[in-house]
């Protein structure tokens, strides 16, 4: 049987074609990683969010040796944490719920993409390459502020990257004449222990100590000052670790705000003793 070349031709060319379908179709399915918001994992009442040990406190946290979680959480108009910031190089498990209404989770410029539903917790893992800042928008109409509704996600280098968080204690106001302590408590959330230095600076001092804070634990430095270097005023305080920082304001003498309360209290404990007269 003979077949004109171009019968031949066109033959070729359908079934280059039919393949090249089956091929991108397969590839759109499997091969991009595209799935449905898993069923298996159980539903979550929106309500309920705050009391989940998941979400209560939206973050990330150190899993395995290259692995991490991220705990996020949509809502009218915003993500937490925020913003979201994780290493580049190691395997990332985002976990994503909503906690009123329909939102997605479109980290721009990728195809970390989900939806994000009230009662469903929307599993996506991903590894970031390279360090740099990335959006993370909503795609989903969520109502008058869904245009605002913006994140942000930042990958750092994976040297730079830390879970380091700070909680100071400190009086609101001392004596004159007093020695007073600032707690500073320095958490590691890394597997790694962190070697840092935590600083003070009070007046114009600057209390420095180095610290070495196991990996998952934490740490509590603690600075003794004395009133009588700093003189009766207010005196802002920040106490800095890596990019950390908390500050707030001590007050040398008696603040204005108690003596104004006690004379309050007093006065109240004169009703009391003159109503003990009257019977
Ligand atoms: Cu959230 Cu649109």
């Amino acid at each position: 049987m003979k077949i004109h070349t171009y019968e031949r031709f066109w033959l070729a060319g359908s079934m280059v074609l039919i393949v090249a379908f089956i091929v991108t179709i397969t590839y759109g399915t499997v091969g991009l990683g595209i799935t449905m918001i898993g069923d298996e994992e159980e539903a979550l009442p929106p309500g309920e969010i705050d009391e989940d040990d998941r979400f209560e406190d939206p973050r990330v946290e150190q899993v395995g040796e290259n692995e991490y979680e991220a705990y996020v959480v949509a809502q009218t108009f915003l993500f937490r944490p925020e913003p979201i910031e994780i290493p580049a190089g190691n395997e990332v498990t985002f976990y994503v719920t909503a906690r009123d209404v329909i939102h997605s989770f479109t980290v721009v410029g990728t195809n970390t993409n989900t939806m994000v539903i009230p009662g469903e917790v929307s599993t996506m893992t991903v590894e970031f390459e390279e360090p740099g800042e990335y959006g993370v928008i909503c795609n989903e109409y969520c109502g008058s502020g869904h245009h605002d509704m913006e994140g942000q996600l930042i990958v750092h280098p994976e040297d730079e990257f830390d879970l380091t968080s700070i909680e100071v204690e400190a009086p609101e106001q001392v004596d004159p004449d007093e020695e007073f302590e600032i707690d500073a408590t320095v958490e590691n959330g890394l597997f790694e222990d962190l070697e840092t230095t935590v600083a003070l600076e009070i007046g114009d001092e600057t209390l420095e100590e180095d610290v070495t804070v196991p990996g998952e634990s934490a740490e509590t430095v603690t600075f003794t000052v004395d009133a009588a270097d700093l003189g009766e005023d207010d005196h802002d305080w920040t106490v800095t670790v890596d990019d950390e920082t908390e500050s707030d304001t001590v007050t040398v003498g008696v603040d204005e705000d108690d003596e104004e309360d006690e004379g309050d209290e007093a006065e109240a404990g004169d009703g009391d003793d003159d109503g003990g007269a009257d019977e």
